[in-house]
C-alpha cells in the first residue's frame, strides 16, 4: 500500500450529489476510484458512462472518468487506501416526547460503516463528508470500525471534512472552495489535510472532528435563522399593510444591516434538515435555532391562508400558481415548500388551479401549463419560486389580479 502522503486508490461510498461528482472528480485528477452505492440502478448507469442526476457538466465529467479506467462503479466495497463516506443524513420520527419530533437518521452512516471495515487495512484513511451531528465522526464511524478490530487513531485514520457545495455549481465549488477538515486525532487531521490538498484549490482548514461537524451545521442554521427573521418579518409588515420588501431594502440602507429576503418557507434536503440536528443534541441551548425551523416551516400554511382569503372573494376562482422547486431555477422539487403550498390548495380545494414549473417538462401530480396562459386565465396570481422566467412577468399587465407575491418580484 501507498503512504498516507501518496493515497491512490479511493472508494466513495454513495454516489449522490455529492459522491458522484466527488469520485469522477477524483478519477480525472489520476486517482483509482471504485464508487459503492446500494441501488443496482445507480450503478449500472455510471458504468455506462452515464448520470441519473442532473448537474452542469457531470455527464461529461463521468463520461470521462469512466472511459479512463479510472471510475467504475459497484455495489460493495474494495480494499483502497481512503474511503469516503457521502450518504444520505435525513431526519426520522422521534417520537411524541421528543424536543422537535425529529431525530437524525444515522442508519446510512452506520451501514455504509460496516460495510468498508472488512476491507479498512492499517495506514488507511476513513473520511466522513456526510453532514452529521457532532460527535457522529467519532461515535459512530471510529467505534464501528474499532469493534470491527481496528487500531483507530493509531492506524486507522478518521476524519470529518464537511461539504459546502451549492447545486448547479457543484463541479466548481468542489475544487475552489474551502474546506474544513477535523480528524478524531491530530495525526488524522494531519492526513486528511494532506490528502484534500492534492485536488482541493481552497484552503483546506485544519480543526476537530467534532468542530468540523458543528461548523457545517452552524452554516445552514445561521442561514436558516436569517430568513427566519426576513420570514417572520413579512407576516408583520402583512397585518401592518406595510411592503416588507421596501422595509427590507430601506433598512440594508443601514450600513451594519443585511436581512436576507422573505419567501414561502424554506426547503431542500440542507437547511430545513441541519439545523434540528443541533436541537436534537442540545435541546435546552437551542431555542433560537428550534423556533427559527418552526417560523420557517409555518410559513407556508401561512400562504395557503393568505391565497384562501383572496380566493374566498371570487366564485369560481383560477389560481395560477408560479413554481413547484425549492429555490429559483432549479429542477428540485424535495421538501419544497412551494410544492406544499399547491399540494395544500389542491387537497383544500381553494379553486381551479394552474400550476406552472418552467424546469420540468410534466409531473405525475398536476398538468403543468405555460407561465402566460396560466396568468391570462388567472384571477389571483400566486408567485411562489423566483424562475428568471417569472421576473420578466412585471411587463405583463397584472392591475386585474389578485397578486399573492412571496418572493417580492412582481413589485
Ligand atoms: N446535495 C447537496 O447539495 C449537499 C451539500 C452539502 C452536503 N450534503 C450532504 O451530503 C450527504 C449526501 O447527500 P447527497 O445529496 O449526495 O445524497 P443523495 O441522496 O443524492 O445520494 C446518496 C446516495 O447514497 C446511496 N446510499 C445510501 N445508503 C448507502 C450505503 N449504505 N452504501 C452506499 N451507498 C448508499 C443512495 O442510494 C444515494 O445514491 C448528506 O449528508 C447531505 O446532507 C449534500
Amino acid at each position: 500500500m501507498s503512504s498516507t502522503s501518496d493515497y491512490q486508490s479511493i472508494c466513495v461510498m454513495g454516489l449522490g450529489y455529492i459522491g458522484l461528482p466527488t469520485a469522477s472528480l477524483l478519477a480525472t485528477k489520476g486517482f483509482k476510484v471504485t464508487g459503492v452505492d446500494v441501488s443496482q440502478k445507480v450503478v449500472d448507469t455510471i458504468n455506462r458512462g452515464e448520470i441519473h442526476i442532473v448537474e452542469p457538466d457531470l455527464d461529461i465529467l463521468v463520461k470521462s472518468a469512466v472511459h479512463s479506467g479510472n471510475l467504475s462503479a459497484s455495489l460493495e466495497p474494495v480494499e483502497a487506501d481512503v474511503f469516503i463516506i457521502a450518504v444520505p443524513t435525513p431526519f426520522k420520527d422521534g417520537g411524541p416526547d421528543h424536543i422537535s419530533g425529529k431525530k437524525p437518521d444515522l442508519s446510512y452512516i452506520e451501514a455504509a460503516t460496516k460495510k468498508i471495515a472488512p476491507f479498512v487495512k492499517p495506514g488507511n484513511l476513513v473520511i466522513l463528508e456526510s453532514t452529521s451531528p457532532v460527535g457522529t465522526t467519532d461515535e459512530v464511524v471510529a467505534t464501528i470500525l474499532k469493534s470491527e478490530g481496528h487500531k483507530v487513531g493509531e492506524e486507522v485514520y478518521v476524519a470529518h471534512c464537511p461539504e459546502r457545495v451549492l447545486p448547479g455549481r457543484i463541479l466548481i465549488e468542489l475544487v475552489e472552495n474551502d474546506r474544513v477538515v477535523g480528524g478524531i486525532n491530530e495525526a488524522s487531521t494531519k492526513v486528511t489535510v494532506n490528502f484534500y490538498e492534492r485536488f482541493v484549490r481552497g484552503a483546506v482548514l485544519a480543526t476537530t472532528a467534532k468542530t468540523a461537524e458543528m461548523v457545517k451545521l452552524t452554516e445552514n442554521s445561521s442561514r436558516d435563522v436569517q430568513i427566519a427573521f426576513a420570514n417572520e418579518l413579512s407576516m408583520i409588515c402583512e397585518t401592518e399593510s406595510i411592503d416588507t420588501w421596501e422595509v427590507i431594502e430601506l433598512a440594508n440602507r443601514h450600513p451594519r444591516v443585511n436581512i436576507l429576503q422573505p419567501g414561502p418557507g424554506v426547503g431542500g434536503h440542507c437547511i430545513a434538515v441541519d439545523p434540528w440536528f443541533i436541537v436534537d443534541r442540545s435541546p435546552d441551548c437551542s431555542n433560537l435555532i428550534r423556533t427559527a425551523r418552526q417560523v420557517n416551516d409555518a410559513k407556508p400554511n401561512w400562504v395557503v391562508e393568505r391565497v384562501k382569503k383572496c380566493a374566498g372573494k371570487f366564485k369560481e376562482p383560477k389560481i395560477a400558481c408560479l413554481g413547484l422547486a425549492f429555490k429559483a431555477d432549479v429542477d428540485d422539487l424535495r421538501e419544497s415548500p412551494a410544492f406544499d403550498i399547491v399540494k395544500q390548495l389542491e387537497a383544500g380545494n381553494v379553486g381551479e388551479l394552474l400550476i406552472c414549473e418552467p424546469n420540468i417538462r410534466e409531473h405525475s401530480d398536476f398538468p403543468l401549463v405555460a407561465v402566460n396562459v396560466a396568468v391570462k386565465r388567472a384571477d389571483i396570481v400566486v408567485l411562489l419560486v423566483d424562475h428568471k422566467e417569472f421576473c420578466g412577468l412585471k411587463a405583463i399587465d397584472l392591475s386585474e389580479k389578485v397578486v399573492v407575491d412571496t418572493r417580492g418580484v412582481l413589485k
